[in-house]
């Protein structure tokens, strides 16, 4: 009996249609590679990163006393910038200014700021911005869960919602519009805004966190378009998983970098990349997940957050017990 194929005279086309979808993944991939090689391993040998200091003497930097805000402080200092360091603690705030003017020989001004309250709070920061040159603001404050949750199940959740919008989104926002006119009027400027891999896809059990990385994105893609134009670089840095406080991390490893690590990274990017996951392990986890289905990406992270939540709650319980 001659071999009939299954799908008899439509095998041809399936082939084709196989064939071309091969093709426009293996391209993908291989630009994402050839891109990934040449803003995180060629740009700084080849000196191809912005110089920070070409676009005026001021960097502010929100959540700047710990973790990645303090990296992007003590990074922008080194390349000769003086700092505006903005965070909730004094003392952490005075500590990390000495830091930095003794180590690098910059100015520091610090501005202490409790970024959960509501719109109140920047008519004083504005007050102390006046009459600086900002060349780069780095939105870099954020604030997430204390452990993955269902929406309902989170633990003073009438206070946390406003609270995380205000310190993950309104932040951004506001002090992006009191830093921008003088960057506009000087025709240069640069705002690194440090979003979140969960704000790339819905993160669940993270949800709220999640959006307000998603409108972070968003807002700095956004402005980009309205203002990439008038000398202004926007970066919206989407970080994996980096070895600090909030992450709850303290050992860096191949795919958890450490703070200053990763900024060094991302800094490298600036200029070539609007929307970066600013490591070249953190870009091929992005490739990934962008690649890939987006049941299976669902799937993989409420089993890791599942899990999370479990133990968790199971330490809790023990606490309570003792
Ligand atoms: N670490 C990660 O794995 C990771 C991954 C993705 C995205 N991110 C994003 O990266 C950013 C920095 O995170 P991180 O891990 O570096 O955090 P971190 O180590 O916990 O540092 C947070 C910084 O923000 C300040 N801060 C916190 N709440 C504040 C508030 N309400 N008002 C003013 N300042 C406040 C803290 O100082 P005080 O306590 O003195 O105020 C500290 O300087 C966040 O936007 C986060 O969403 C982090």
């Amino acid at each position: 009996m001659p071999q009939t194929a299954p799908f008899g005279q439509y095998n041809a086309v399936f082939a084709s249609i196989g064939a071309l979808v091969t093709f426009y993944y293996t391209v993908r991939l291989l630009r994402s590679v050839i891109r990934g090689l040449k803003t995180f391993v060629l740009a700084k040998p080849l000196g191809l990163s912005t110089d920070v200091k070409r676009y005026g003497d001021w960097a502010v930097v929100t959540g700047a006393t710990d973790g990645i805000g303090k990296a992007y402080a003590q990074e922008l200092a080194q390349k000769g910038l003086n700092i505006v360091l903005i965070s909730r603690t004094p003392e952490k705030l005075g500590n990390v200014a000495a830091e930095i003017e003794t180590q690098y020989k910059v100015q520091t001004k610090t501005v202490p700021v409790d970024f959960t309250g509501g719109a109140d709070i920047y008519n004083a920061i504005a007050r102390e911005l006046e009459g600086l040159k900002i060349g780069v603001l780095v939105n870099n404050v954020g604030m997430s869960y204390s452990f993955p949750q269902y929406f309902l199940e989170v633990e003073n959740i009438e206070k946390l919602i406003p609270n995380m919008i205000n310190c993950n989104c309104l932040a951004v926002t506001m002090m992006t519009y009191l830093v921008l006119p003088g960057m506009i009027e000087r025709k240069k400027g640069i705002i690194i805004n440090v979003s979140s891999a969960s704000g790339m896809n819905p993160s669940p059990l993270l949800t709220v966190y999640s959006s307000t990385k998603a409108y972070m994105d968003f807002f700095s893609r956004g402005l980009e378009i309205e203002y990439g134009s008038k000398g202004i670089i926007f970066q919206s840095v989407l970080p994996f998983f980096v070895s600090t406080k909030l992450s709850k991390i303290r050992r860096a490893s191949l795919t958890v970098p450490t703070p200053s690590s990763y900024v060094s990274s991302a800094l490298g990017a600036l200029g070539s990349e609007t929307r970066t996951n600013g490591c070249l392990m953190h870009s091929i986890q992005g490739w990934v997940a962008d690649a890939a289905p987006e049941w299976l990406v669902n799937a993989v992270q409420v089993h890791m957050h599942k899990d999370l939540r479990r133990r968790n709650l199971k330490k809790l319980e023990q606490k309570k017990a003792k």
